[in-house]
């Protein structure tokens, strides 16, 4: 996360530890399912230990 001091642990997706919201930007997963729901996605949460940005993205705490 950019040297940001940001909180994670499994770092595989599955302990949601470090689930943020996207303001901006996508994201995207080399893993099939990382551990969000498909409403979690469409409201814009993302797991940023899984997740590879395809364009700048601005990331908030969840
Ligand atoms: S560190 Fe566990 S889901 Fe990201």
């Amino acid at each position: 996360m950019g040297g940001a001091n940001w909180p994670s642990s499994c770092r595989n997706g599955t302990c949601r530890t470090c689930i943020g919201k996207l303001e901006s930007g996508q994201v995207r997963y080399e893993l099939e399912w990382p551990g969000l729901s498909a409403e979690e996605k469409t409201e814009g949460y993302a797991l940023p230990c899984v997740a590879y940005p395809c364009s700048d993205i601005v990331i908030s705490p969840g």
